[in-house]
């Protein structure tokens, strides 16, 4: 067979449809800066800096793992969402792919900034536990998956460093009431099942003062 212009793209096409749930195409920044102007950035400013703590920053993360949270807020027919956001859901709805890898390509070239600690007395806690556990309850450290410094292991673990406190101690809160349950294996599931609200309080304000 000879290989035209066209099979060859075709080939490409495909093999990048089964790569896309590891690594998403690459998408188009110019175009996904246009939508975020457009529709996201009222809650997630211009450049994914939210300044809102119940909204979180998107500058900076990695594009694989916004891509898969714009696909997990979209609801099957006749079922609940992996995750469950009445804010978001509609967001994501209106997304084509091609609107998903673009704000993902778009955000994750921003530079993030960090939301500010919301009560320092909780960070020396929060730092034993992100970076090494508690074992008494079995309670992994932290920093074995998004690593030390927070800045995540690609495509699965998110960078999750400088986020606003209130959106991470949200994000634990949502995986423990399972509202959110997008998290392979359920890792984080079970992890949070094992925390104190202390615990969490404490590792979200830590977690803010990571870069
Ligand atoms: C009306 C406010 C609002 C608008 C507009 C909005 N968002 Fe959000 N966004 C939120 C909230 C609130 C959350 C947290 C949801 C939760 O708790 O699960 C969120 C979460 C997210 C997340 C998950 C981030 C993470 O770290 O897991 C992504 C990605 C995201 N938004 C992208 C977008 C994009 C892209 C748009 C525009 C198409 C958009 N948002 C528009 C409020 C908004
Ligand atoms: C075994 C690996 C693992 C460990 C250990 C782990 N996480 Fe996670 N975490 C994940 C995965 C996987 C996700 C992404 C789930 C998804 O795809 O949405 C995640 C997501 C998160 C998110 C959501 C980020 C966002 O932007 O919405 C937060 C917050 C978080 N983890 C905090 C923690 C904290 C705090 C600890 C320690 C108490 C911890 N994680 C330990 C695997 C882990």
């Amino acid at each position: 067979m000879k290989l035209t212009g066209i099979t060859v793209a075709a080939i490409a096409l495909t093999f990048s449809g089964f790569v896309s749930a590891e690594a998403p195409a690459a998408g188009d920044v110019e175009k996904g800066k246009e939508i975020a102007a457009g529709i996201c950035a009222g809650c997630h400013n211009p450049d994914g800096n939210s300044a809102i703590p119940i909204y979180p920053i998107l500058a900076g993360q990695y594009p694989g793992y916004l891509a898969k949270q714009l696909h997990d807020f979209k609801a099957a027919e006749g079922e609940t969402a992996k995750r469950d956001n009445q804010i978001m859901a509609p967001m994501a709805a209106t997304l084509s792919e091609d609107d998903i890898a673009n704000l993902a390509a778009f955000y994750s070239q921003q530079k993030p900034q960090s939301g500010p600690v919301t009560d320092a007395s909780l960070v020396k806690a929060g730092e034993r536990l992100y970076q090494g556990g508690n074992l008494e309850n079995s309670i992994p450290a932290c920093s074995s998956c998004h690593s030390p410094d927070g800045q995540g292991i690609p495509p699965h673990y998110p960078k999750i460093n400088g986020q606003h406190p209130g959106y991470t101690l949200s994000q634990l809160q949502a995986f423990r009431q399972g509202t959110r349950k997008n998290d392979t294996n359920s890792a984080m599931q079970t992890i949070v099942s094992r925390m104190s609200e202390q615990e969490m309080k404490a590792v979200s304000e830590y977690i803010a003062t990571l870069k």
